[in-house]
C-alpha cells in the first residue's frame, strides 16, 4: 500500500519568533517557480508538519500559510477548559491555527511523569476537537536491553488508541536515539515498525493499519534518512535536532519527496 510520507519538525523547547519566521520563509522558498524541478518538493509527495512551541503557533501557521506545510501543537491537555494552569486545551490549539498535535513524547512522559493512560485521554480529546494525533512510543535502553522493547511498544500503543476513534499517525522513537546521536539501524527500526503495524492490524483491521503512517524519529538527519525509508514499514520522520536547521531539514524533505512511491 503507498502511503505518502510525512516529515515531521519537533522543534521542542528552542526558537524565537524571528528564527521562526525566517524557517517558514526558508520552506515557502523551496516550492517556489523558479527552482530546479528536482528541488521543489510537493506536498502530495511528502506532508510536512511543524510543531512549535506554544509561543511560536502563530507566527509559524501565518509563515506557513498556503499549504507549505501543516502546524500542530506539542502537547494538549486532556481536559477541554478549565483550571489547569500551564497548560493548552485542543480547542485553543485549532483556534491557533494547528491541524496536528504530538501525544505522548518519551520528554512529555519523563519530565512530566505522563502515564499511559493519560496519553489516551489527550489522544481522545485530540480527535474529538478534530486534531490529528501523532502517537510517539518508544522503549529506553534498558528497556531494549532487558529484551522488553515489544512489550512497552504493545503496551504504549494499546493504552494510546484505547477509546480512540478519529483517525491518528505513529512514531516510533526509540529513547536511547533521541537527541544522542545513536540512531536505530535501519533494521532495528524496521522490526518495530513492522510490529506496530501487525499490533494496529490485530486492533483495528489489516486495511487500516496498512495506511496508518509510522514514522522514525531518533536522531534522524540528512545522512541517514535515504537507507532508513527504504525500509518497508518507515513512513517518514519525526526530527528533533535536525529540524531546527532549515537547510537539513530540507534536504530531509527532497530525500523522501524523491523517494516516495
Ligand atoms: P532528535 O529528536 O531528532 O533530536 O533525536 C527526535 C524527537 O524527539 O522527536
Amino acid at each position: 500500500m503507498a502511503r505518502t510520507p510525512i516529515l515531521a519538525a519537533n522543534w521542542k523547547m528552542n526558537m524565537l519568533r524571528a528564527e521562526a519566521a525566517s524557517f517558514c520563509e526558508q520552506l515557502r522558498g523551496l516550492n517556489e517557480a523558479d527552482r530546479a524541478p528536482a528541488d521543489r518538493v510537493s506536498a502530495d509527495r511528502v506532508e510536512v508538519l511543524v510543531f512549535p512551541s506554544f509561543p511560536l503557533l502563530d507566527t509559524v501557521a501565518a509563515g506557513l500559510a498556503g499549504g507549505v506545510a501543516s502546524v500542530g501543537g506539542q502537547d494538549v491537555h486532556p481536559k477541554a477548559s478549565g483550571a489547569h494552569t500551564g497548560d493548552v486545551s485542543a480547542a485553543q490549539l485549532v483556534d491557533a491555527g494547528c491541524s496536528w498535535v504530538l501525544c505522548g513524547h518519551s520528554e512529555r512522559r519523563r519530565d512530566h511523569g505522563e502515564s499511559d493512560e493519560w496519553i489516551g485521554l489527550k489522544v481522545k480529546a485530540a480527535q474529538e476537537a478534530g486534531l490529528i494525533p501523532l502517537v510517539c512510543v518508544g522503549e529506553t535502553r534498558e528497556e531494549r536491553s532487558q529484551g522488553q522493547t515489544l512489550d512497552v511498544l504493545k503496551r504504549q500503543v494499546t493504552a494510546a488508541l484505547d477509546g480512540s476513534s478519529g483517525s491518528f499517525e505513529l512514531a516510533y522513537e526509540p529513547v536511547w536515539a533521541i537527541g544522542t546521536g545513536e540512531t536505530a539501524t535501519p533494521e532495528m527500526a524496521q522490526e518495530a515498525h513492522a510490529f506496530l503495524r501487525r499490533l494496529l492490524g490485530d486492533m483495528l483491521g489489516a486495511e487500516r493499519a496498512s495506511q496508518v503512517r509510522i514514522l522514525y524519529g531518533g536522531s534522524a538527519k540528512p545522512e541517514n534518512v535515504d537507507e532508513l525509508y527504504a525500509e518497508n514499514d518507515i513512513d517518514g520522520f519525526l526530527v528533533g535536532g535536525a529540524s531546527l536547521d532549515s537547510e537539513k531539514f530540507s534536504a530531509m524533505m527532497r530525500s523522501c519527496a524523491r523517494s516516495a512511491p
